[in-house]
């Protein structure tokens, strides 16, 4: 096994999301589609009660991605035009499928200490996915698998670690997504197929990412040169840490859709403008 290196790491950008989230995004959808299968990493943390409450995400549409949602605390309530509604609890994990089209709301709100903290990553649909039926995977925090191994604590939301799988399943992309919390002192190793494009974003403390020295916040991009990851950490280190094989399509993005080419991002808004968006 052979450790991958580091390509670069992103510092994260503050951007205006919403009507008025600040957030710190990794990186967005792009014709480039570098992080193939994956598509944008928002991490939301309001920790500033001067900041006044949460303004949320009102009601917007989505289509031909899926939208994974990651609360570690304060919760998003939401709201959809297929009827469901719900509140995202600290721990929880909600994945949503838009396939060819959803109108939802995410409205943040913080916990009793004044905090929210959460990620929302976009996986991309493959084309033959893209218009699929809508639908959601709501996991507990309870459902949520905690691996110890080693001074590592592992919650994994997709993909399999030591022969546990993750609860969220069928997903296009079979993508690998967990949290991973490094006690002090620990050695992390882990299998990562060669071809797969991974990611780790760094959240709180410090590690050796492939003997690298890495602090939070920031986004680690591998390269695709091994078959293992490899993290050390002196002092405690706590990163997401995701995976996934590109589906090597290309991409057209525009604001919250993501299709495979401009005629079908003119037929979304032609959809839109007649009411023909959702069925
Ligand atoms: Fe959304």
């Amino acid at each position: 096994m052979t450790n991958r290196t580091i390509s670069h790491i992103i510092e994260p950008n503050l951007v205006i999301e919403g009507a008025g989230v600040l957030l710190r995004r990794s990186f967005g959808p792009h014709v480039s589609n570098k992080f193939d299968p994956f598509l944008l990493f928002d991490h939301f943390a309001f920790n500033n009660p001067l900041e006044g409450p949460s303004r949320g995400f009102p009601t917007h549409p989505h289509r031909g991605i899926e939208t994974v949602t990651y609360m570690l605390e304060g919760t998003v309530r939401h709201r959809d035009s297929l009827g469901n509604a719900g509140t995202i609890a600290e721990g929880d994990v909600q994945w949503m499928t838009s396939g060819r089209g959803i109108l939802h709301e995410e409205m943040p709100r913080r916990s009793a200490n004044g905090n929210i903290y959460g990620f929302q990553l976009w996986v991309n649909l493959p084309a033959a996915q893209k218009m699929s039926e809508p639908r959601y995977q709501e996991v507990t925090s309870g459902t949520i698998p905690e691996i110890q191994r080693e001074g590592a604590v592992i919650r994994l939301m997709a993909g399999e670690v030591d022969g546990v799988r993750g609860p969220v399943t069928e997903i296009s992309a079979a993508p690998l997504y967990m949290d991973v919390k490094l006690e002090p002192g620990t050695r992390f190793v882990y299998p990562i197929p060669s071809g797969h494009t991974a990611l780790m974003y760094v959240f709180e403390g410090v590690g050796e990412f492939s003997g690298e020295v890495v602090e939070s916040i920031s986004m680690v991009v591998l390269n695709d040169d091994g078959d293992q990851i490899e993290v050390k950490s002196e002092t405690g280190v706590r990163f997401m840490l995701m995976a996934g094989a590109p589906f090597k399509e290309p991409i057209v993005p525009y604001g919250p859709f993501v299709m495979n080419t401009r005629e079908e991002i003119e037929q979304t808004l032609r959809d839109l403008r007649n009411g023909t968006f959702i069925k």
